[in-house]
C-alpha cells in the first residue's frame, strides 16, 4: 500500500492511501477527530459510567495516534486501560518517524515532549502478539491479523472501530464482522466509530447494538456510539 504523509486542518499529520483514495483520519483534523470520537465519546463516557478499568479493542492500529492519546488519558483520569489493537498492514518505521503527533500533543497537553516521545516509541516498538505494561495505567497488546481472520480469545468494554470507510473497504463493515465484534463486547460495553452512514447504523442495530447518533468532530456532523445492552 502506497501511503503519503499529509497535514490535516488542525496541523496534525495523517496518511493518504492513493490506491484507495482514502485518508487514515479526517482531513479536518486528525488529532481533533481522535480526541472527540475515541477519547471523549469512548473512554471519557465509560469513565462517567463509573468504569475504573476499561478493556479496549481497536480495529486498525495504523499510526498509533489513538493508542498514544489513550495512554495519556489513562494517566490523566487515573484509570486502567487494557489496550488491544488489531492491524493487518503495519506501517514502515520510516513513515512513523515523520509523524508530528508527539510534538503537537505535548504542546496541547503541556506535557514533557521526551516522555511522550518515549511512550510513542514504546507503542510502536512493542512486539506483535505480546502484552506489555507501558505504565501503571496502560497495557498494550498489538495483534497482527485481519478482522476477518481473527478469533477473539477475550472480550472488551470498548471498541474503537477505526477501519477505512465503507465506501472504500465495504468488507470491514459487514453484518458478519459486526456480529463477531458484538459477541466480543462485554454487556454495557460499546463501539464508537467516526462513520454515521445509515447502512452502517442499520447493520449495527441488526446484530444487537443500541445505536446512538452523536455530534461528530469538527466539520463532521455525526458519529456513532453503539451499546450492547
Ligand atoms: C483509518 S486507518 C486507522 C487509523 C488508526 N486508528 C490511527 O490512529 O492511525 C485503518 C487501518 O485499518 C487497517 N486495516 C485494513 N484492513 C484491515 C483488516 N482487514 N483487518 C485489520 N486492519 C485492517 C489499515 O492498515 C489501517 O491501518
Amino acid at each position: 500500500m502506497n501511503r503519503e504523509l499529509i497535514t490535516t486542518a488542525d496541523g496534525s499529520h495523517s496518511l493518504y492511501v492513493k490506491d484507495l483514495d482514502e485518508h487514515y483520519h479526517s482531513i479536518h483534523g486528525a488529532i481533533q477527530e481522535a480526541q472527540h470520537v475515541f477519547i471523549k465519546t469512548g473512554i471519557q463516557y465509560l469513565v462517567s459510567q463509573n468504569y475504573s478499568t476499561i478493556s479496549i479493542l481497536e480495529i486498525g492500529f495504523g499510526t498509533g495516534l489513538n493508542a498514544l492519546l489513550s495512554f495519556l488519558e489513562a494517566e490523566k483520569l487515573n484509570v486502567k486501560l487494557d489496550y488491544t489493537s488489531l492491524e493487518a498492514f503495519p506501517l514502515d518505521t520510516m513513515i512513523v518517524s515523520q509523524l508530528n503527533y508527539v510534538k503537537l500533543i505535548s504542546k496541547i497537553e503541556n506535557k514533557n515532549e521526551s516522555k511522550l516521545e518515549k511512550a510513542f516509541l514504546d507503542i510502536h516498538k512493542a512486539e506483535w502478539e505480546k502484552k506489555i505494561e507501558l505504565s501503571n495505567n496502560f497495557s498494550l497488546q498489538k495483534i497482527k491479523n485481519t478482522l476477518q481472520e481473527i478469533t477473539f480469545s477475550s472480550s472488551f468494554d470498548l471498541i474503537f472501530f477505526d477501519a477505512f470507510g465503507p465506501r472504500v473497504q465495504p468488507d470491514m463493515w459487514t453484518e458478519e464482522l459486526f456480529s463477531k465484534i458484538y459477541v466480543a463486547t462485554n454487556p454495557k460495553g460499546c463501539l464508537v466509530t467516526y462513520c454515521a452512514k445509515g447502512e452502517v447504523k442499520r447493520t449495527l442495530k441488526k446484530v444487537g447494538f443500541i445505536v446512538e447518533t452523536l455530534p461528530g468532530p469538527p466539520r463532521k456532523r455525526e458519529m456513532v456510539r453503539a451499546t450492547k445492552n
